[in-house]
């Protein structure tokens, strides 16, 4: 007989080959903390519902939990043969209790628990990622306030379009990762149900309380499909969708942080503990950080796809296919927590260049809307009237060589004889950005009310 814990119908053992493709255990070891609290809500269940003895359950606990000992002091043994973290925990708890062992498998599959266990897992995973948005949240909105009225230029098409404030750009991303969290946040509200007592798939004849392993595992309920439970992987496809849209978010900051940094924009330094230098030009700083973080993105999008394909097309329930959900939940998901911590660090530590970002942000005529608004605003002139005018100005700015504000003023009259001095008063960066205050306009006012705003929103949560 072969002696493998489903062992009992086969004459013969797996071949090699069939070992390697079968076992999971190098990765699925991940879930070996979640096993166990599985495994003990388990065994406590299966004792007050009378399926086992007190004295069992008693000696079942105190075994998971030495085995959980073996494990983080790094001498539990593990063994290919022995396929997966949940054969792996149930063998040495024989080993270790005797036949008691042999109960805790009672009323349960390695269907449900591996989905009970996945699920804490993920669980656990968002509430990490979370608490690392708050943190970018916090380290943006931070920056932001004390760069209200620090002026750079704002693009479209990366072109110089109007001036706008740092901290305004930076309070974008804060808004941003604010729908990333709650995208989040609504992941984990549906995926809290539990798989346990699903079984294999149809439930089982033991009377077993599913309300009281939910509830001792975190969960709001049981999942009240048996075939559902445990072949839903719902929860992981949304947190990694989740995971890579925040990814995305992130690369493009990264790519910002990236050009920026550049010699030919030098709007920012990044600190020395997130570049890295080159090792034959001497004088480089190299934005590794942002660019890795900018590539991650790469792979946690791959995890997704991987995810989605790997469930497309299988039908109900469980099946094997669904082993290899475990390294792209895994991996897209502890990706994008070193992605975001990476990002905190380059935010807290980066030092805008208000000189040069405020020299850019003037170039390009970037003030020209400012000037069309003040003809519409003090001459009542129709805006496309304005606009046809102010573009007349540009170009002879263009022929004299000058920024607008440069221009004297019998230059600006040639074009509208109506135009008085009080135009230079639009004219400047500054003003232009503090002229914005409409709602969630750039002027400082706002960008100061918006950080303070999310401060204290973050600081709340904090301590929640
Ligand atoms: N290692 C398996 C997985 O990750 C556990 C479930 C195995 N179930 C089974 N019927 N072979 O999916």
């Amino acid at each position: 007989m072969n002696s493998r814990m489903w062992g009992g119908r086969f004459a013969e053992g797996p071949d090699a080959v069939m070992e390697e493709i079968n076992a999971s255990i190098d990765f699925d070891r991940k879930l070996f903390p979640q096993d166990i609290a599985a495994s003990k809500a388990q065994a406590e269940m299966l004792a007050a519902c009378g399926i086992i003895t007190a004295n069992d359950a008693e000696k079942i606990l105190h075994g998971l939990d030495t085995i959980l000992r073996e494990f983080e002091a790094g001498t539990f043994t593990f063994s290919r043969a022995l396929e997966d973290v949940h054969t792996h925990i149930e063998a040495r708890l024989i080993e270790l209790i005797g036949p008691a062992g042999g109960r805790l498998h009672t009323a349960r599959s390695r269907n449900d628990q591996v989905a009970t266990d996945l699920r804490l897992w993920v669980r656990d995973a968002i509430d990490a990622i979370d608490a690392g948005l708050r943190d970018l949240q916090s380290a943006l909105a931070d920056k932001a306030l004390v760069n209200a009225t620090t002026v750079m230029p704002g693009f479209t098409h990366l072109q110089t379009a109007q001036p706008v404030t740092f901290g305004h750009h930076l309070m974008a991303y804060v808004e941003m990762i604010g729908r990333d969290r709650g995208r989040f946040a609504d992941a984990r509200r549906r995926m809290n149900e539990s798989p346990l007592g699903a079984a294999a798939l149809a439930g089982t004849s033991f009377p077993i309380d599913r309300q009281a392993t939910a509830a001792s595992l975190g969960f709001d309920r049981p999942a009240a499909n048996s075939l559902d439970a445990v072949s839903d992987r719902d929860f992981a496809v949304e947190a990694i969708a989740a995971a890579s849209l925040t990814a995305v978010h992130l690369s493009r900051f990264a790519e910002e942080i990236v050009v920026w940094s550049s010699a030919g924009f030098g709007f920012i330094s990044l600190s020395d503990r997130f570049t890295t230098g080159s090792s034959i030009m001497p004088q480089k700083r190299n934005p590794d950080a942002a660019e890795l973080v900018r590539a991650k993105t790469g792979r946690i999008v791959g995890s997704l796809t991987a995810l989605l394909i790997v469930l497309k097309g299988l039908p109900l329930a469980y099946q094997k296919d669904m082993q290899e959900d475990k390294e792209p939940v895994f991996d897209g998901l502890e990706t994008l927590a070193l992605a975001i911590t990476a990002t905190v660090g380059m935010v807290r530590d980066m030092e805008p260049n208000k000189a040069a970002m405020r020299k850019a942000a003037g170039a390009a005529y970037s003030t020209a809307t400012d000037l069309a608004d003040w003809l519409v605003q003090t001459l009542d002139m129709p805006f496309r009237e304005a606009h046809a005018v102010t573009g007349a100005v540009v170009q002879r700015a263009e022929t004299l060589n000058r920024p607008l504000h440069r221009l004297a003023l019998d230059d600006l009259q040639a074009i509208e004889p109506r135009i008085t001095a009080d135009v230079y008063g639009v004219l400047g960066v500054v003003q232009s950005a503090a002229s914005r205050n409409s709602y969630g306009g750039t002027a400082p006012a706002n960008v100061r009310k918006e950080a303070r705003r999310w401060l204290k929103r973050l600081k709340k949560e904090g301590v929640r």
